[in-house]
């Protein structure tokens, strides 16, 4: 057994990790193009962490304009083992409140034209996302949410939309009649490469508006999600450290670690 190597993405208000010790800035390059930036590594409680800003310094970068590929890749090239990523998501239920936590664990993809897998013509494999992210690192995940001042919810099911825009209001009824709990941009394609490239991933929701379904109320607008996000970040950047804080110190292996195992349908004297 090995130890733990934290991948962390920042989503909309969490551009920095904390405080990461011995940190350094490293650029890492990528066969599928440029990453949002740098990625930053160091230890938290003694874990390495490497943390990689979503949307870039500045938050440059749209969700259609995110490189998920090369971003899940820098970051495998750096050793992590394990992803957590952390979205802002607006909340299409009424008991996830602005301020709310939700440790997602299903989604439904609307994202359209972004690149999703890292395997195309010459080398065909379809991994299993039946259950798209990782149950241990999920749990883990959870339970140093739930010791947070905030709401928690250990389920939920996020629908990923192109955006940029936000919804209209029939959209964000229909998702609610589709099941979706919580709504953002960025979770896609991004949970579908991390299962490609054999890392396993949790996903923690910040809840930082109600989107638009609630009659007679005003619709989701930026400032609204940047208020929200300001006090959460503090939170996230808590549940990170005793995240780490909390793992054991022996990483035991997970089935995702050999996701492509039976996933690869190209012979392999057709790509050796
Ligand atoms: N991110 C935060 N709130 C959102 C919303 N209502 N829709 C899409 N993405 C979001």
């Amino acid at each position: 057994m090995a130890g733990w190597h934290l991948g962390i993405i920042g989503g909309s208000g969490l551009y920095e990790p904390g405080e990461l010790e011995d940190a350094q800035e490293i650029d890492v390059r990528s066969p599928f193009g440029e990453p949002s930036g740098p990625v930053t590594t160091g230890f938290l409680s003694g874990v390495r962490c490497t943390f990689l800003a979503r949307h870039g310094a500045g938050h440059r970068l749209p969700p259609s304009a995110v490189n998920y590929r090369a971003n899940v890749d820098v970051l495998k090239r750096c050793g992590v083992t394990d992803l957590v990523a952390v979205s802002a998501v607006g909340s299409l239920r009424e008991d996830m409140a602005p301020g709310d936590f939700v440790v997602v664990d299903q989604f439904i993809d609307r994202t359209i034209g972004r690149e999703r897998s890292f395997f195309g013509p010459g080398f065909v494999a379809h991994v299993g996302l039946g259950d798209p992210v990782c149950p241990r690192l999920s749990g883990l995940l959870a339970d140093a949410a739930g010791a947070m001042d905030a709401r928690l919810h250990r389920s939920g099911c996020y629908v990923a939309i192109e955006g940029p825009q936000f919804s209209t209001r029939a959209e964000s009824v229909m998702y609610r009649g589709w099941g979706a709990d919580v709504i953002g941009m960025t979770a896609m394609p991004e949970v579908r490469l991390a299962r490609e490239a054999e890392l396993p991933y949790a996903l923690l929701g910040m809840v930082t508006d109600y989107d638009c379904w609630r009659e007679g109320e005003p619709e989701v607008d930026v400032s609204g999600v940047l208020e929200v996000m300001r006090t959460n970040a503090v939170k996230a950047r808590r549940t990170l450290a005793a995240l780490a804080a909390s793992l054991p110190a022996e990483r035991p292996e997970s089935p995702i670690d050999r996701a492509l195992d039976h996933a690869i349908i190209t012979p392999r004297n057709a790509w050796d």
